[in-house]
């Protein structure tokens, strides 16, 4: 299979289950529990149907939105996704690259596998820098201020992984980081030489280095010790409201899907929400952020900037978000699994065949500019 031959999401994604290590595939296509969630969020992009209007002249569309004071030329970014180095050699400086080349945002995780400054070195596109609280209050305070120094338009950070999710995939396959593999996991690895020779030539078979506060002493702690060991269960909003005081600029809240945390977002002093379910990762059978846009849009859409992620595979979903209220879309498997099967070069070509989608899409809505996009345009069965 070859990257021409991608034509939409699902073609990307067996392209990358070809390439990949079964338990690295799992790692980024499995979610927790059930996955019942994982299923619902690309489903319910179907629960409503777009109205489009005619003959209203659509020779030149305008896709470019501003969110959280970014603008942005397509109203879809690259949601932070940890790991990237190990899914493809060229890791995060691919995914950076290839969101600037498209004029969008790119998020880096404080998972990451490059460094924040790095990423930053890499484009000037617009960025925002995602985080966990940690117990160590010290460490968030200098990770905002590294964030500040390299630049970073915009902090984000993430409230609903205060443990980990029940990802049984991962139990099964034995993904750990650093690697548990059980000896079926070890089978996958030998029968997938195309990576095993890219991490051989790039990595040198060795766990590309974290962000720096998860590793120590030069080694790197798991990511299960790091969600229990070093992550705070005992955050608050008040704890929130000191970051974003510290901070002083746009901040994001990651994973608020009700509307009393949208508000207290708002309260805060934040600029921005995401609704967001981790993808499915975190809490099986909870809503989508589809499902739950009109809601919070109707009650803080007036004073933050609500952005939705989650299931998102096609150009009509991002219209369908759009109609409803959101200012902008987050993608995160959208373009993983690009990265897996071809590194840079799968990433925009994913991020051409979305703005193309796109573009066609709002032609055909008769649509000439992101704001033209209502809710007289979609109706739910
Ligand atoms: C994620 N996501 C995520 N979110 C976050 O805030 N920090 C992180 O480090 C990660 N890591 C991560 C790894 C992998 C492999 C996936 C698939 C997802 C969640 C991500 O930002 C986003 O919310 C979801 O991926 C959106 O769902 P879709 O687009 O993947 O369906």
């Amino acid at each position: 299979m070859r990257l021409k031959d991608c034509h939409n999401f699902h073609d990307f994604r067996r392209m990358a289950e070809k390439r990949l290590p079964g338990p690295i595939f799992n790692y980024i296509d499995g979610a927790a529990d059930d996955e019942v969630t994982l299923r619902r969020n690309t489903a319910s992009f179907d629960s409503c149907d777009l109205v489009p209007n005619v003959l209203r002249g659509v020779t030149e569309v305008d896709m470019s939105v501003t969110v959280m004071g970014q603008k942005l030329a397509m109203p879809v970014y690259c949601s932070p996704t940890a790991l990237q180095r190990l899914f493809h050699h060229q890791g995060e400086r691919a995914v950076a690259a290839a969101a600037a080349r498209y004029g969008t945002m790119f998020g880096v995780s404080s998972l990451g596998t490059v460094s924040l400054e790095e990423a930053r070195r890499i484009s000037n596109g617009p960025q925002v820098y995602q985080f966990y609280f940690h117990k160590d209050r010290g460490l968030n305070r200098d990770m905002m201020t590294r964030a500040k120094e390299a630049g970073v338009e915009v902090m984000m950070l993430t409230v609903d992984s205060i443990t980990g999710g029940n990802r049984e995939r991962d139990k099964r396959t034995g993904f750990a980081i650093p690697f548990k593999l059980n000896l079926a996991g070890m089978a996958q690895f030998a029968i997938k030489p195309s990576w095993a020779i890219d991490y051989l030539t790039h990595e040198r078979f060795k766990l590309p280095q974290l962000d720096a506060h998860v590793s120590m002493g030069g080694g790197v702690m798991s990511i299960s010790r790091y969600f229990t060991e070093m992550l705070d269960p005992s955050m608050t909003w008040d704890d929130v409201a000191d970051m974003v005081r510290h901070w002083g600029g746009q901040f994001c809240l990651k994973g608020v899907m009700s509307v009393e945390d949208a508000r207290r977002a708002v309260e805060i002093g934040c600029t921005g929400i995401v609704l967001s379910n981790h993808g499915g990762r975190q809490l099986d059978g909870s809503r989508s952020g589809f499902d739950q846009l009109a809601e919070i849009v109707d009650a803080v859409g007036d004073h933050i900037d609500v952005i939705m992620d989650g299931g998102v595979q096609r150009g009509t979903h991002v219209l369908k978000a759009l109609s409803l209220g959101a200012k902008a879309v987050g993608v995160g498997r959208y373009y993983l699994f690009p990265l897996a099967a071809a590194g840079q070069a799968g990433v925009e070509r994913a991020l051409e065949l979305m703005k193309t989608e796109l573009e066609r899409g709002m032609r055909l809505m008769g649509c000439t500019s992101v704001d033209q996009l209502t809710r007289e345009n979609l109706r739910f069965r």
